[in-house]
């Protein structure tokens, strides 16, 4: 059997973005693979009926064989996503809707203290050192390093740095909040360990007026995610709808982002998380698909540490909007291309995705050949 400390850190690993992924995860893992957990005798006979769904499904994450089943049905989603017709992706670039420019973007990076150093650094050297000027980064603690860096552009939510679904729709109202404050014409999230290609997103995001409703991002799911809308007198009503993953980053226009006020502006982000008990980035989907009845825009473009980042063509690094990587018990899940610098010395990959967008970063290798 598996320890409390090793099950806390499987689940850990999953959510350190896209929580709401990894619980729906979690639970069709535990349904699929019961009657493995079921074959262990000594197992089944010492928990039965005492361990939840997330426990085991965290238990067969645990292992090599529980990943690679995570990955198997990540891909199968995958699939799903890019059937044609489904996905505005990888066509050829229709001409743009409205000539917008990188500072019509809010782009907002959920983080928490904790990882200032080894996550938020990384992209303050890389993809946000070119972007300052639309990028905010949302966080739980005052560092002075990083108000250094960036002044005004640091903001201390004051939610809780707790990785819990209140403190990651604490985050979200906050960014919310801050995107209309802004005036900017379009609202993009991402999380922490994602590179943003600020150009290729600017010009997907051009495609669509700002004015008009557009949610943008990818879902990782083959299909809608099932809640229950909690109603007024412990009524219950069970809903159906898409929601792109946080872990991916997501775009929503300013025109939609108006009209989810009243269940998104002030503490209302809050309560609506609260009605659907789901995490922040379900919660944007609900309040856009079941409460405005726009659908989600697919858009292959986007990249999450919860997919298997090997996928991502090794051409068509450039063409991407987000990545991200991830690890897994020593095994990490990066995008697969040669870059400018070997796998030791940039493990992310971001350093050498840096490189490849701008070639003239000081610190980038010369002549480097791809
Ligand atoms: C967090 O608290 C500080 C100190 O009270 C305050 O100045 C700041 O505006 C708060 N941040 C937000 C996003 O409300
Ligand atoms: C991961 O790598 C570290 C350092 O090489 C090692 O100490 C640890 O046992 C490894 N963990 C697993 C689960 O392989």
């Amino acid at each position: 059997m598996l320890s409390t400390s090793n099950k806390k850190t499987a689940v850990s690993v999953g959510s350190a973005a896209g929580l709401c992924l990894l619980l729906l995860l979690l639970l069709v893992a535990a349904q699929h693979h019961r009657v493995q957990v079921q074959d262990d005798a000594s197992a089944a006979a010492a928990d039965a009926g005492t361990r939840s769904l997330l426990q085991d499904a965290a238990q067969e994450e645990h292992t090599k064989k529980g990943f690679s089943a995570y990955f198997t049905k990540l891909t199968r989603a995958r699939r799903e996503v890019e059937k044609p017709g489904r996905s505005s992706a990888y066509g050829a670039d229709p001409p743009p809707a409205e000539d917008i420019g990188a500072d019509d973007v809010f782009i907002a990076v959920k983080t928490t203290k904790k990882f200032h150093q080894s996550r938020l650094n990384l992209l303050l050297d890389t993809w946000i050192s070119r972007n300052v000027q639309q990028t905010y980064i949302f966080t739980d603690g005052e560092d002075a390093e990083l108000k250094k860096k960036i002044g005004s552009h640091a903001i201390n939510t004051n939610c809780s740095a707790a990785h819990s679904r209140q403190a990651l729709s604490c985050k979200m109202a906050v960014e919310y909040d801050k995107f209309i404050e802004s005036g900017k014409k379009w609202f993009c999230h991402v999380d922490d360990d994602n590179y943003v290609n600020v150009r290729t997103l600017v010009k997907h995001l051009s495609q669509y007026p700002h004015t008009q409703d557009m949610y943008i991002g990818k879902p990782s799911l083959d299909r809608p995610i099932e809640a229950t809308e909690r109603l007024g007198d412990n009524k219950m009503k069970p809903v159906n709808f898409w929601f792109a993953t946080g872990g991916a980053g997501f775009c929503v226009s300013r025109g939609l982002a108006l009209k989810m006020s009243p269940w998104a502006s002030g503490g209302h982000f809050m309560n609506t998380a609260e009605k659907i008990r789901l995490p922040d980035d379900c919660t944007v989907g609900y309040i856009i698909e079941s409460v405005l009845g726009v659908p989600l825009t697919r858009s292959n473009l986007f990249h999450s540490h919860l997919e298997n980042l090997q996928q991502v063509s090794r051409t068509e690094i450039h063409k991407q909007i987000t990545l991200s990587y991830g690890m897994f018990e020593n095994k990490s899940n990066i995008i697969n291309f040669k870059g400018a610098f070997p796998v030791e010395e940039d493990p992310s990959r971001f350093k050498s995705v840096h490189c490849l967008l701008y070639p003239d970063t000081p610190w980038c290798p010369p002549q480097v050949a791809f």
